[in-house]
């Protein structure tokens, strides 16, 4: 691209210094956006309890005791405190002295299934611009860290040439989402889980999850119900999502430390209490500029939420060559 040159746009020493000074303050911008309150408003629940403010009812102490412990969510989506793994262990660690962000900034490779309504793989052919973002259908992977390594399809250019070499080793991954806001809802519908009335969301990077409840009980039973087919084509008297989980997107780095967590149903609806403290506005409420004008969704159970949409995934054709065959390869077994 651009002849090889880095500077494709010819400037003066001068003027590339006024643009570069103007995209510094462009970032500068939106990073103290970022940090304001209006983004960062640390209003939660949550934030009162460490406060001292708000003390968490049992259901909420108990998801925050197995956010830490059986669940293992801690070690990733860092709350502040430390992780007890072991039961029985009590809890020694202080709390930290910052906000917790309920994230690492790390990445992992949760194995979560191919999202066959995901619009992308659908378009193929060239827009009103001329651009035809998936050229390779259902040939797509998402190889998460892996491609970003490579500066592959759809990644920008990966800053540091000294880190490609690694890209094999974290193919799949995908950041560490922060859990805070998870269950964040317009008000007309004030919950993500059915029977709400509930706001749909689409969690985890491909959307792929439907409630909180389903993206507790993924981590808790994954390899538990692990099943090698496709979404959409669960075998007869499993139910997919509940006793039944298709195979993941990309089967490499595939993280170990959740899959089969061996929490109770109880246990699992008691994390979802607890991720729901997590959500902003409840010391001081948000104006509610972007008023949502479509209607919520009703009735039906968490569990199995957005079952009804579930399509068949089509015979998948090989991992597209431009994605999988980009060196260095993923490895040690090739992407089907
Ligand atoms: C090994 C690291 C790791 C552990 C342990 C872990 N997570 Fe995650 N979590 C991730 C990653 C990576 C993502 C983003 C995954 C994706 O988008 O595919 C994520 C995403 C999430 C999200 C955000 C979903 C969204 O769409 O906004 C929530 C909520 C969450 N995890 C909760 C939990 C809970 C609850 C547990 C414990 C039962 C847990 N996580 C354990 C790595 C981890």
């Amino acid at each position: 691209m651009f002849g090889a040159s880095t500077t494709p746009v010819r400037l003066s020493a001068t003027d590339r210094t006024r643009a570069n000074t103007v995209y510094d303050h462009w970032a500068q911008s939106i990073d103290s956006y970022e940090q304001s309150v209006q983004v960062s408003a640390f209003s939660s629940k949550f934030d009162a309890f460490l406060k001292g403010t708000y003390t968490l009812s049992a259901d909420e102490m108990a998801g925050f005791r197995l956010f830490d412990g059986k669940g293992n969510c801690n070690s990733c989506h860092l709350d502040g405190r430390g992780t007890t793994l072991k039961s029985g262990q009590t809890d020694t660690s202080t709390a930290a002295m910052v906000n917790p962000l309920f994230t690492c900034f790390g990445s992992a490779n949760e194995g979560v299934p191919l999202n066959p309504g995901n619009a992308f793989y659908y378009e193929t052919t060239p827009d009103a611009f001329g651009f035809t973002p998936n050229p390779y259908g259902f040939g797509y992977r998402d190889l998460g860290l892996g491609t970003f390594l490579r500066s592959g399809f759809g990644s920008g250019a990966n800053p540091n040439q000294t880190w490609t070499q690694f890209a094999p080793t974290v193919d799949g991954q995908m950041q560490v989402s922060s859990a805070r806001d998870v269950a964040m809802t317009p008000p007309q519908c004030p919950t993500t889980e059915a029977p709400g009335p509930y706001f749909q969301k689409g969690f985890f990077h491909n959307g792929y999850i439907k409630s909180l409840k389903q993206l507790v009980h993924f981590y808790n039973t994954r390899d538990k119900y692990a099943y090698p087919v496709t979404s959409g084509h669960c075998p007869a008297g499993t139910t997919e999502k509940v006793d039944c989980w298709p195979m993941p997107e990309v089967k490499n780095n595939i993280d170990m430390t959740t899959g089969n967590l061996g929490l109770t149903d109880q246990e699992e609806n008691q994390i979802v209490v607890f991720l729901q403290t997590l959500t902003d506005g409840f010391t001081r409420p948000y104006p509610n500029i972007d008023t949502f004008t479509g209607t919520c969704m009703s009735g039906g159970s968490a569990k199995t939420q957005g079952n009804e949409f579930l399509i068949p995934t089509p015979p998948l054709p090989p991992c597209a060559s431009a994605i999988c065959d980009v060196a260095p390869v993923p490895g040690p077994k090739p992407i089907p």
